[in-house]
């Protein structure tokens, strides 16, 4: 039996709890049958946490995550929350948890599993095969620069402003992440930025170009402006293999390149920290979609994306590949047999709940091990 693993699961609000129920069954499918077995603690974050101590995350529930081998992380936030300001929003969670944590890349992979390929708004021929890795910086930027606020002008009026800061130390250790994402798959990396804007931009493309000249010049390497790349992505996004962006451009460009698939209940995350000197590193795994909360408490979300952060997380915190094959096999196979939430439903296809969903998951698991 291999050494406990330690989790931290924070479910979070909305469709978080839900989807996060369907997991917890994969992993007591995995204790089962693979004899793995992992140590879980599990706490509170977001608005759940606002209700129950006031605050979005606590220092303790921050010390807890710095403490466990990976985090897997729901979803935060809710309208019943949406009047408390700035300073006491549910989001703060996940910006926190990123902040302490040095959680500096977030890998954000949008492909195209094939029974799904009719739930892309774009013709098929376009999306067929797509396997895009969209690599955004995520403690930097504009999220954390400053000087930043809300200042009021003498004439009364107001004067808002958020700074868009890099270092060159920021930029090359997001784009060596890229470099070396890119060695295992197509090799090629698009660096995305507004250098004929903003001096961070260019600094980027600079520092970005240098790296690539210095140690990665098996990789194929292209820059592009950010609105270019919006464009791209939906003209042909076949053309791309990792993209790496800053946090903003990398925020909007995945939530983009994530409805090229389908669904944003199909797709997964990681949040990666700095390796230590044992080669150990903070993880925190979690589905790009939000906590839905018009469709939360229904049954009806779709917990793929959740299940497939799970499949991340062995993936790249406990280097579990075969496991994470599996998972990601069982929930194709549920698609491919007709199984379908409300959000990537079809025609001919079944509409089923979050929970006959995670059922079937774990049937399909089942005859993948036998
Ligand atoms: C994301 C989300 C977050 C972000 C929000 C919830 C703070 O949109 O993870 O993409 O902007 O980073
Ligand atoms: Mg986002």
């Amino acid at each position: 039996m291999p050494a406990n693993k330690k989790l931290l699961i924070l479910p979070g609000d909305g469709i978080g709890p839900e989807v996060m129920n369907e997991v917890r069954r994969v992993i007591e499918w995995m204790d089962r049958r693979r004899h793995v077995s992992f140590d879980i603690q599990e706490d509170l974050v977001g608005g759940a946490a606002i209700d129950a101590r006031g605050m979005a995350i606590t220092p303790a529930t921050v010390e807890r995550a710095r403490a466990v081998d990976a985090v897997l992380f729901g979803a935060v936030g809710g309208p019943q929350w949406d009047s408390l300001g700035f300073a006491k929003r549910p989001e703060l969670a996940i910006l926190t948890l990123r902040k302490e944590l040095g959680l500096f890349a977030n890998l954000r992979p949008a492909t195209v599993l094939e029974p799904l390929i009719g739930a892309s708004t774009l013709k098929p021929e376009v999306i067929s095969g797509l396997d895009l890795m969209i690599v955004r910086e995520s403690t930097g930027g504009i999220y954390f620069g400053e000087p930043r606020g809300v200042d009021t002008l003498p004439d009364g009026s107001k004067r808002g402003y958020n700074t868009e800061v890099y270092t060159t130390h920021e930029i090359e250790r997001i784009a060596r992440v890229a470099f070396d994402l890119a060695r295992k798959r197509q090799r090629r990396v698009c660096s995305v930025e507004k250098a004929n804007v903003m001096e961070t931009g260019l600094l980027w493309r600079q520092t970005v170009a240098d790296l690539h000249a210095r140690d990665y010049a098996d990789v194929e390497l292209s820059h592009m402006y950010a609105d270019n790349c919006a464009m791209q992505l939906v003209r042909n996004p076949r053309q791309f293999d990792v993209i790496v962006s800053t946090n903003l451009f990398g925020d909007l460009l995945s939530d983009l390149a994530s409805m090229l698939t389908g669904s944003l209940g199909m797709l997964p995350s990681a949040t990666l920290g700095v390796p230590d000197s044992s080669g150990r590193r903070h993880a925190l795994y979690e589905p790009i979609h939000g906590s839905a909360p018009d469709i939360a408490g229904k049954g009806i979300a779709n917990p793929m994306a959740q299940m497939l952060s799970f499949a991340m997380l062995l993936r790249y915190s406990f280097d579990m590949e075969e496991d994470a094959a599996m998972i990601e096999g069982a929930c194709t196979r549920v698609l491919a047999s007709g199984l379908r939430t409300a959000d990537v439903m079809a025609p001919g296809c079944a509409k089923v709940s979050t929970h006959v969903m995670g059922e079937a998951v774990v049937r399909e698991l089942d005859k993948l091990a036998a």
